[in-house]
């Protein structure tokens, strides 16, 4: 099976590589992210290897089709970036890493949090530099506050119970409660709730239409003032430019985001030298109170080894005519 390897960084060959002796899989790999004009990049691979920022719209599946791509492999847990639909229609089956490291994500969620709060990014710098006052470096205690989780799937819920350990009071939402959270005695509330009584509210649901802007102006608005926000899941789970008003208002008091909307083009490149067209993301890095990480929280070796193993068994399971859970399929079929 040849696998053609979009937005490749240097670090995918060195977990991937080592899997490949024997295994009858040939990997080529292509720095370019996947868009209709980089479509060509894989003419004569049976297989396209892709990852969270590679377009998979209607179009760029109608081109991969067209010159015999048989399986899309997404090295990433999120399928927001692919049109199942068309895949579906062209008959290419989508596979990608449903659970590589839930501990790796929610992990960085709590960096955020602790870096946010106790200012750590810039007491470094101010060390470094000689500076060794304290002045407007005074943060909180976590233990007491109330933390909401928004999305108790396997990453939420590991959030969660980190959360707990610093004896928080953690409240949850998601629309299809977890019963094993419910039997710990984590109690579920509304939407509304959830905004209204955080401190601290950390995003945990998947990019889909009805999730999309999820937290706005408005929803914005029902939070505590000051409250701290954390985005470790999809950019466009925020309307950045509602956040920045926000933020302006001291609504909110702290933002912490390893993903942004338009971060394709700009996140996993490293841009020192060049000047970043996008104004929204400039604003946002320009606020003290805002940190940014540019999508690393999956970013640990053991869920990188994990990513391999299951993306290369995604691959042999359809070589080999298995179906498995880890096929996504468009809702209701
Ligand atoms: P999951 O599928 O286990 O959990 C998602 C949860 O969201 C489910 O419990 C589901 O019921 C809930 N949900 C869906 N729609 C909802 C709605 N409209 N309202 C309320 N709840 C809703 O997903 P998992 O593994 O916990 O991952 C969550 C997200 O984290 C992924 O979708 C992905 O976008 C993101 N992610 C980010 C990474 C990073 O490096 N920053 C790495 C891995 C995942």
């Amino acid at each position: 099976m040849k696998i053609a390897f979009f937005s490749y960084k240097s670090y995918d060959k060195e977990w991937f590589d080592p899997y490949l002796e024997d295994s009858g899989l040939e990997i080529d790999y292509f720095r370019v992210r996947l868009v209709a004009e980089t479509v060509h990049y894989a003419k004569g691979s049976d297989v396209i290897c892709a990852f969270v920022n590679d377009d998979l719209g209607k179009e760029v599946i109608g081109k991969l089709a067209a010159i015999g791509v048989k399986m899309i492999a997404l090295r990433c847990a999120g399928f927001n970036n692919v049109d199942l639909e068309a895949a579906e229609t062209h008959g290419i089956p989508v596979y990608r890493v449903p659970e590589y490291s839930p501990h790796a994500v929610a992990e960085h969620a709590v960096a955020l949090i602790l870096t946010l709060n106790r200012k750590i990014h810039k007491a470094y710098n101010r060390v470094r530099d000689g500076n060794f006052s304290l002045s407007r470096l005074v943060g909180f205690n976590l233990y007491g506050k109330t933390v909401g989780v928004l999305g108790t799937g396997k990453i939420g819920r590991v959030f969660a119970e980190l959360m707990k350990g610093f004896g928080c009071r953690v409240l949850l939402y998601d629309k299809f409660p977890n019963a094993e959270m419910q039997e710990k005695g984590y109690p579920y509330v509304d939407l509304s709730t959830l905004l209204r009584e955080s401190d601290i509210l950390s995003l945990h649901v998947p990019l889909l239409p009805e999730t999309a802007h999820i937290i706005n102006r408005e929803t914005l608005n029902m939070m505590k003032d000051n409250a701290m926000l954390i985005n470790t899941s999809r950019g466009g789970l925020i309307n950045a430019e509602h956040a920045i008003q926000a933020l302006r208002t001291k609504k909110l008091g702290y933002l912490g985001i390893d993903v942004y909307e338009q971060e394709e083009g700009v996140f996993f490149q490293n841009l020192q030298e060049q000047i970043i067209d996008d104004d929204t993301l400039g604003l946002l890095m320009s606020f003290p109170n805002v940190l940014v990480t540019a999508h690393q929280a999956f970013f640990t070796r053991e869920a990188l080894d994990e990513i391999t193993r299951t993306t290369l068994q995604n691959i042999r399971d359809f070589a080999e005519g298995r179906s498995t859970g880890n096929r996504v399929r468009p809702p209701g079929r």
